[in-house]
């Protein structure tokens, strides 16, 4: 597979710079925008001419920075109709608390608000603000409409704030947004083409007797969505799945398993062409010691049953550990201390990345149509905020094939 060095040749990029203090990365996250090859103009807020001069992203984009819509010589030059038809993209970085109300309601009040509303291309908000501004429930609430309404959202980040505070609320890193926006024009048919993929998908089920066994609530949409997507995108999938009534997605070679000894089995014979492994299975930690092979009785001296069960095999950590060990991802649910849990799967089981999916929140995780995920690998951070599960799949498979090209040497990438 051969990577591009200038992905945005071509890409026309509108960068909206509203009034917070992340303004000051906005020069070198032109910069490196036109590294890419984009074309990158500025639309720039009074409050943000507060922070950053309209002189510094002249030099830096080569280009007039626009500041205002009755402006009778900027608008001689480009109008502010033409500037967003001429967009691909508008990015707006860093979106404040404000910028973000106004897009929420429609406002036409100064040269920005007005070319998104004109607009038709796909506008990106990066969030920068004070933490408490960021949660506080109308923030919240305008981004969650904007969302529906295709804005996307990439950040915030969380971390030190300018103001001393801890939490989310930082614009993301520009390396980051960078990333994305190369992210979002590739195309992603190609982006996983030829590439072997394995993903486990569904709950197991471990037999008690003829007709009980230990199982959990998993649907299998999560893992079915990203066999999906990543057919789509050109990859030859494995689909390892346990028991559920859902469709075999087109283009996807789907073996059916009950257990997690017959899944580990299936898992380990992928391996050798297999390049990236994906354990997306919520696998039964234990299975019964021995299975009855005739149904447990009910008797009526025994107010109690006790069942003696052994551990399961780890089938991703078995994975992992193997000589033809491909790139490994994996999920971590949990009920609690969520990042915590998830690094230490990251660590102990020797993965890659891990998607760590915050199953206490309703309306995401298990059995539900929406997800939401943070990936870490051992150094970063991503966040793929609540959507549906074939929008979450999309965002985490671009994640993967974006740290699988990294471990890929200079010979593999060709
Ligand atoms: O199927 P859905 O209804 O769409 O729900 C999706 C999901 C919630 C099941 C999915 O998003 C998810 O979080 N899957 C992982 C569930 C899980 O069992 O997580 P865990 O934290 O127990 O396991 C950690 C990792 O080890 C997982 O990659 C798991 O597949 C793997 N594992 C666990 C135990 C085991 N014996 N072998 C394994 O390979």
């Amino acid at each position: 597979m051969s990577i591009a060095t200038h992905l945005l040749v071509g890409k026309k990029i509108l960068l909206g710079i509203s009034g917070g203090i992340a303004a000051y990365k906005c020069a070198e996250l032109t910069r490196r925008l036109k590294d890419q090859g984009a074309d990158v103009r500025v639309v720039m807020t009074k409050s943000a001419q507060e922070f950053i001069t309209p002189l510094t992203m002249q030099a830096v984009s080569g280009h007039m920075v626009a500041t205002s819509l009755l402006d009778p010589q900027a608008q001689a030059g480009m109008g502010h109709i033409e500037l967003s038809k001429w967009a691909d993209m508008i990015l707006l970085a860093p979106a404040t608390a404000n910028l973000i109300a106004r897009l929420h309601s429609g406002f036409a009040d100064e040269l920005l608000t007005t070319l998104c509303l004109a607009s038709t291309a796909p506008i990106v908000i990066a969030p920068a603000m004070n933490m408490n501004m960021y949660l506080a429930a109308a923030t919240q609430y305008n981004l969650e409409i904007l969302e529906k309404r295709h804005f996307l959202i990439w950040g915030p980040g969380e971390g030190i704030q300018a103001c001393g505070d801890i939490g989310p609320g930082r614009m993301l890193d520009t390396d980051d947004l960078v990333q994305r926006v190369v992210a979002f024009f590739t195309p992603q048919e190609s982006t996983l083409q030829g590439i072997n993929i394995t993903i486990t998908a569904g709950p197991t089920q471990e037999a008690l007797d003829p007709v009980r066994y230990i199982s959990n609530h998993s649907s299998g949409k999560m893992g079915f969505a990203l066999a999906s997507v990543a057919a789509q995108w050109g990859a030859n999938v494995t689909l390892i799945s346990g028991p559920t009534p859902l469709p075999t997605p087109p283009k996807v070679r789907r073996e059916k398993i009950i257990s997690a000894q017959q899944m580990l089995t299936a898992s380990l014979n992928t391996l050798g062409p297999c390049d990236i492994f994906i354990g997306c299975a919520a696998v039964a930690d234990y299975r019964a010691k021995d299975i009855c092979q005739q149904k447990i009785k009910k008797t009526s001296q025994d107010e109690e049953l006790t069942l003696c069960l052994v551990k399961n095999p780890d089938i991703i950590a078995s994975v992992a550990k193997h000589e033809n060990r491909p790139y490994c991802v994996g999920f971590a649910a949990e009920t609690q201390s969520l990042e915590q849990y998830a690094k230490a799967k990251l660590k102990s089981k020797n993965l890659d990345l891990i998607a760590a999916n915050d199953v206490a929140k309703e309306g995401q995780g298990f059995n539900s149509d929406q997800n939401a995920l943070t990936v870490f690998s051992s150094r970063q951070k991503f966040d793929i905020k609540l959507a549906d599960k074939q929008e979450v799949a999309r965002q985490l498979l671009n994640i993967i094939a974006e740290q699988y090209k990294k471990t890929l040497t200079r010979e593999q990438k060709k």
